[in-house]
């Protein structure tokens, strides 16, 4: 069965053919409203959510469909202690497929192994967030007319932002793409995002603290905001919070035909005057959520799994010979999981967690537990 954990789990004609199909619903909406008669999806968001989690329910019902499920962990077994596992195998027997979002990083993976049903990850700690890098590309296609020969500057907290990650993997794949990393020092992108993708693909890129030097260049400027849920000391976050507001000075050496994105919430690295500016796109791009996502459930939930042949891995694995040291990883809370590792770099001899893809590389580790 298919699930979307990773948007690398989706190959660019599978994204291509989403967007295809999410251009065609923009177009004919009528004739998709009865395509998920009698199916029902789960929402189960143990995390906060506006966009995401409407986006996903209203996208079910214009495909006919129903919604169920909770959206904050307290009013889940889970505050009574229940396992993901146990939640998604008691879901599974009420829906026919289930968008999770979940504050441990690699939890929808979890999921995944014990569905009977799809899974579709709604984002996972500071770690993924597929169906918001499905929402961008069909932004970029729709806003630029291509997804290569681009200049993308990537604006914020670029450390925990799960979006920001999710799109350079999805772009990194496109012919022609450049980034210009623009953060703080403490809230770089992770090393794993630069090894395992932006260096393993030789795509150019260039980090900088500084906003405006590269305007000029950028086809697309996505900015983020810092991540104050992730952050274990409020006095960094503070001191961190207010690094970038865009503002119409700031565009002044931007490109005409340039593109502002944000997958939202906002809270001030986008001054409102620039709403005006037409080459604001990010509210257009919450619109462009909901059709995408219709995509996507419709792929899921039609899939013929005898045409799914499981990929096996035949990376090589550490099991349960050392914890997972990321706080934010699943197998902090979820005491039946083995502890695995695999091999993602040969060379280097690199292996990750994975469930949230952090580095064990120290010298002799197993030796350590
Ligand atoms: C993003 C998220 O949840 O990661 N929002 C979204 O899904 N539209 C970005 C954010 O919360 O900053």
């Amino acid at each position: 069965m298919r699930h979307l954990i990773d948007i690398k789990e989706l190959t660019v004609e599978e994204i291509e053919e989403l967007i295809k199909v999410a251009k065609d619903i923009m177009q004919f909406p009528e004739k998709y409203s009865e395509k998920c008669k009698h199916k029902k999806l789960a929402t189960l968001f143990f995390e906060p959510s506006t966009r995401t989690r409407l986006s996903f329910e209203a996208a079910m019902m214009e495909l006919g469909g129903n919604v169920l499920g909770f959206s904050e962990a307290k009013s889940s077994s889970t505050s009574k202690g229940e396992s993901v596992s146990d939640t998604i195998r008691t879901v599974g027997c009420y829906a026919d497929i289930i968008a999770m979002r979940h504050p441990k990083e690699g939890a929808p993976l979890v999921a995944s192994l014990k569905s009977t049903v799809p899974i579709i990850n709604a984002g996972d700690g500071g770690h993924n967030h597929p169906t918001q890098t499905l929402t961008d590309l069909l932004t970029i296609s729709c806003e630029k007319g291509r997804l290569d020969n681009l200049t993308i500057g990537l604006c914020g907290d670029l450390k925990f932002g799960r979006t920001v990650h999710s799109l350079i993997t999805a772009m990194s794949r496109h012919k022609n793409i450049k980034f210009v990393l623009i953060s703080p020092d403490e809230l770089k992108i992770p090393e794993y995002v630069k090894e395992e993708i932006l260096e393993k693909n030789k795509i150019e890129y260039i980090e900088t603290n500084d906003l405006e030097k590269y305007m000029d260049e950028l086809d697309i400027l996505y900015m983020t905001r810092v991540q104050r849920e992730r952050f274990l000391d409020e006095e960094e976050y503070l001191r961190l919070k207010d690094s970038y507001i865009l503002n119409n000075l700031k565009l002044k050496n931007a490109k005409n035909d340039l593109c502002i994105m944000h997958p939202l919430p906002r809270v001030n690295e986008i001054s409102t005057e620039v709403d005006s500016d037409l080459r604001a796109a990010y509210f257009r791009q919450v619109k462009y959520g909901k059709y995408i996502r219709m995509a996507l459930i419709l792929k899921l939930v039609n899939q013929n799994n005898e045409n799914n042949v499981e990929k096996n891995n035949t990376k090589k694995e550490i099991i349960n010979e050392m914890k997972c040291k990321n706080p934010s990883c699943i197998t902090t809370i979820e005491q039946e999981l083995d502890h695995v590792f695999i091999l993602t770099d040969e060379e280097k001899n690199i292996y990750r967690c994975k469930y949230c893809e952090h580095i064990y590389k120290e010298e002799n580790w197993w030796k350590s537990i």
